[in-house]
């Protein structure tokens, strides 16, 4: 394949084959981001945007092991539950195999850019009457049945492709600095990625490329409508109790039962993260933020620089710290989020005077 040994798949030595069914996925930027690092007020800030994968989101990297697993078992039909970026990228890696793909959605709770994508890439989609846990219990059964191979976060092949995140993350910055961060930060919905992160470090240390004093402290944001793993935490809870009725502007992490709790609960305390709430308020205004450097990601992206915000004003994390934040979702997933957090356009006349007289604080009209 003309990306074998790119992206994800420079990896193979951490994965469990040597290529996949790939688009290719990886390799996202590591931004600087001066402004917001002198406003939040830490050693270093820098953004991995994941929104910067094929179907613009993180869950890019698991699919691309996760579908090729399914290949090697010759099973008949894919599917998942989704908040939305899941069903994305599981309809385009299943098109990519050539492989019938199947998607619960919560009815009236998955971003708009997320349908189109399932859509186009020609899944079937199911909008169920109930929120995303429901429709994880839902395809759970119907794997235990044998209708399906399930592709969720559950599914341990996706956790193996996500490692990736945290090699690059720590390679680059590595590569830059002579040390590896103090803190990565990121949005916490299933726990999946946390706890695909805490099994890159834990394997970097078992093989000697990371000590155990230098693996980045894992912190988990979850949105103030929807904050099991944030109670788990608190409480000292080895696994999440099941939030019932969830809500926030963010769409993506609208999960009150993490499924992966008990392998990223672990890695949060170990690694002296925490995990913090923030409301909606306080991600639309990171989004802005973030928007203001010139990255534009999706409301539940955004948690992770509204969680660190909060953190460095309550002082649990100290100015010394390097920290990355991740975002994992590009602003397109969620147009109508973007477009009610900024300005709206304005309406002018079909002149040029007229254009200018706005332009001048006057009126656009004739
Ligand atoms: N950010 C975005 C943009 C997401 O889509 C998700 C999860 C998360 C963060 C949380 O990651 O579940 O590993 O803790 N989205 C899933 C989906 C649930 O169906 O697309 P997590």
């Amino acid at each position: 394949d003309e990306f074998e040994g790119t992206g994800v798949w420079r990896y193979d030595a951490a994965l469990p084959f040597d290529e996949g069914v790939t688009l290719p996925e990886g390799n996202t930027p590591l931004h600087r981001v001066p402004g917001l690092r002198e406003e939040i007020g830490v050693r270093n800030l820098r953004i991995k945007h994941e929104g910067m994968n094929p179907t613009g989101s993180f869950k890019d990297r698991g699919m691309t092991v996760g579908v090729r697993v399914a290949e090697t078992l010759d099973v008949d039909r894919l599917a998942c539950a989704s908040t939305g970026n899941t069903s994305a990228a599981l309809a385009a890696y299943g098109a990519r195999a050539d492989l019938e793909t199947l998607v619960l959605l919560p009815a009236g709770k998955v971003a708009a850019g997320k349908i189109a994508q399932a859509s186009l890439h020609g899944a079937t989609i199911l909008e169920v009457d109930g929120n995303f846990d429901s429709c994880l219990d839902i395809v759970q059964e119907l794997a235990d049945r044998g209708e399906a191979y399930l592709l969720n976060s559950l599914n341990p092949f996706r956790l193996e492709g996500q490692k990736t995140i945290g090699l690059e993350i720590l390679e680059s910055f590595y590569d830059e600095h002579g040390r590896f961060p103090d803190r990565i930060v990121l949005p916490v919905g299933n726990a999946g990625n946390t706890a695909a992160l805490y099994k890159c470090f834990r394997e970097m240390v078992a093989s000697g490329d990371l000590a155990p004093g230098d693996v980045p402290k894992l912190t988990g944001v979850q949105a103030e409508g929807a904050a099991p793993m944030v109670e788990a935490i608190e409480e000292g809870l080895e696994d999440t109790r099941r939030w019932e009725d969830v809500e926030t502007i963010a769409t993506a992490i609208r999960i009150g039962n993490p499924v992966n709790a008990p392998k990223a609960l672990p890695g949060i305390r170990e690694t002296g993260g925490t995990a913090v709430a923030v409301s909606d308020a306080e991600i639309t205004s990171a989004q802005r933020a973030i928007a203001g450097e010139g990255i534009g990601v999706e409301p539940a992206s955004a948690a992770s620089v509204a969680g660190l915000r909060k953190l460095r004003e309550t002082g649990v994390v100290g100015s010394g710290e390097d920290v990355v934040c991740l975002t994992t979702g590009h602003l397109l997933k969620d147009p109508d989020a973007a477009a009610a957090a900024g300005d709206d356009p304005e309406p002018v006349a079909n002149s040029t005077e007229a254009v200018l007289r706005l332009l001048a604080g006057g009126s656009g009209t004739l």
